[in-house]
């Protein structure tokens, strides 16, 4: 029985660090005519309301979003961003057009609103409400959007290589089952076995769990010829134990292009989205 549902954590700090890797990654992919795949093994319910329902609960997305957001679009005319965040908030204020924020798209409405007619999005979602809302949040989107209610874990394993033979995979779990780090380590494993030329994008929590902390060594041992490897902390660990102080992204088979700005966008998202002196980011990656 599945329990998570992203809403509660829209636009949070692990959001906004995902976001912007995936945003310029699928920026990178449009930047030649030919068609690509964006998959997404674990899509969510594609769009997020920040100002009504369960976002509002914790309003997590007060630590994410909102303080970027913020300075950003500040009365002065707004703080100059790094690239990698100015591209990633152009995608949200495309949402939210008044500069206020109302709306905050998940990874498939990033995809949805950088498609071009010869691109296709491959969503999975496992949740019964989940799918009922990515259904009807790309309801009328057409054939270049199809939706599979069911594992994305394996599911990917029947539409790799995608025919134009270029493709982002997302696979961004809740984790809230720690079988989830395995699967994933297996999920980028069958992924470079059928499509080795793919872009893989992984999303994981900085948690006090085992699997946690050895997720990166077990994603790079997998041996692909060029990784990278992004965290943003930003607090000290949770006393107790329980609790989110950071999230990592690892890429496999990244643009050339990610890791300069990842560079100057990670010290600004640390400056920002900071919460007490604990917080930090590393960058860590093989280019070959
Ligand atoms: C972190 S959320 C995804 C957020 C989304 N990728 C985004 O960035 O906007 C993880 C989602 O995976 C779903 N899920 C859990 N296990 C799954 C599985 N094996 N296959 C597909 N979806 C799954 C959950 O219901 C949840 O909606």
């Amino acid at each position: 029985m599945l329990s998570y549902r992203h809403a509660f954590h829209a636009g949070n700090h692990a959001d906004v660090l995902k976001h912007a890797i995936v945003t310029h990654l699928l920026d990178y992919l449009t930047r030649k005519d030919k068609a690509f795949w964006y998959i997404d093994t674990h899509a969510g319910a594609g769009l997020y309301a920040l100002d009504e329902g369960y976002a509002t609960k914790k309003s997590e997305f007060e630590t994410g979003i909102g303080p970027l957001w913020r300075a950003w679009r500040a009365s002065t005319g707004g703080r100059p961003m790094p690239p990698l965040l100015e591209e990633y908030l152009e995608q949200v204020q495309q949402l939210n057009p008044d500069g206020n924020l109302r709306h905050y798209p998940g990874s498939p409405w990033l995809a949805w609103q950088l498609l071009r007619d010869q691109d296709r999005l491959r969503l999975f979602e496992l949740h019964s409400t989940e799918i009922q809302v990515l259904g009807n949040n790309f309801r009328g989107a057409g054939r270049r959007v199809m939706l599979y209610d069911g594992d994305g874990f394996g599911g990917i394993k029947a539409i790799l290589p995608p025919p134009p033979r270029r493709a982002l995979v997302l696979i961004d779990p809740s984790y809230e089952d720690k079988r989830d780090y395995q699967r994933t380590v297996q999920c980028v494993r069958d992924g470079l076995e059928r499509f080795a030329t793919g872009t893989y994008a992984v999303w994981y929590p900085q948690v006090q769990r085992r699997e946690s902390a050895q997720l990166p060594a077990q994603l790079k041992a997998l041996g692909a010829a060029s990784w990278l490897h992004a965290t943003l902390t930003v607090k000290h660990p949770v006393a107790g134990g329980l609790g989110l102080h950071g999230s990592g992204m690892f890429i496999v088979n990244p643009p050339y292009t990610l890791r300069p700005l990842l560079e100057a966008a990670l010290p600004e998202l640390v400056a920002l989205l900071g919460q007490d002196d604990g917080a930090r980011f590393s960058l860590e990656g093989e280019q070959q």
